[in-house]
């Protein structure tokens, strides 16, 4: 397909803290520098849909959008909203998209876009990411196993990983007794999933200063932005 239809995805991550866009080239190169905003607050569909308006016009030309949003999501609607706002229950986000920039949409979980764009494509693999959530995503032989919602799962002491392992852990216990977490939490998704490889990304994965096992690989946030170009491929 060498003509210039759909050759540019505007790829955007939404997340707890901040809204972030690039547009990719058809072979999911970045074409633009990545632009971000802080997450308005409250984080309501509308005031998120605008942020990613005003950081779309500041990116040039695209044809279509894929997202990564922070929470369950079916068909592009969204189904939860652990860190944004109850508004996002049952919200269109690709319809609404769709209507507000001109162009086709393609909504999947945040965690399930970065591990889109870190995965090799054999045996199990398994991404989680460490942001302001939890997240967590699945694959087998490079098949995406949907909406795998780890964060809020039993983890340790009557807590989740989520409420072990986010940000407001994180700044609430400081970096070494979260890396010990880490270390706990990267111990048992091995127990129950049997993993080939495990990926880490999202914003605090910076702070990792453990050692970690041999098939763990820490990757770069802008993960989550590159595989926005997966989801087009069907
Ligand atoms: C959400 C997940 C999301 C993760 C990271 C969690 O609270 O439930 O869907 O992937 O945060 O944003």
């Amino acid at each position: 397909m060498e003509n210039s239809q759909h050759n540019r995805t505007l790829s955007v991550d939404i997340g707890g803290s901040g809204v972030k866009v690039l547009v990719l080239d058809i072979t999911g190169n970045p074409l633009t520098k990545r632009s971000r905003l802080e997450t308005p607050q409250p984080a309501k569909p509308l005031s998120v849909i605008h942020a990613i308006a005003t950081l779309a016009s500041s990116q040039g030309e695209f044809d279509r959008v894929s997202v990564g949003f922070p929470g369950v999501v079916r068909n592009g609607v969204t189904q939860t909203a652990v860190n944004l706002d109850s508004d996002w229950v049952g919200f269109d986000l690709a319809g609404v998209l769709s209507e507000h920039l001109g162009k086709p949409v393609r909504v999947i979980n945040d965690a399930d876009m970065q591990g889109l764009g870190a995965i090799q494509g054999k045996g199990v693999e398994m991404v989680i990411t460490l942001g302001t959530g939890f997240g967590s995503a699945l694959f087998v032989d490079g098949k995406l196993v949907p909406n795998l919602e780890m964060g809020h799962h039993l983890f340790r002491k009557g807590e989740t990983y989520e409420q072990q392992l986010g940000r407001a852990a994180l700044e609430k216990v400081g970096d070494d007794k979260w890396n010990r977490r880490l270390l706990k939490a990267i111990a048992s998704l091995q127990h129950l999933f049997n993993y080939d490889y495990l990926y880490i990304g999202g914003g605090e994965a910076t702070r990792i200063k453990i050692q970690l096992p041999k098939n763990v690989k820490i990757v770069p946030n802008i993960t989550g932005l590159l595989g926005g170009i997966t989801l087009w491929r069907d």
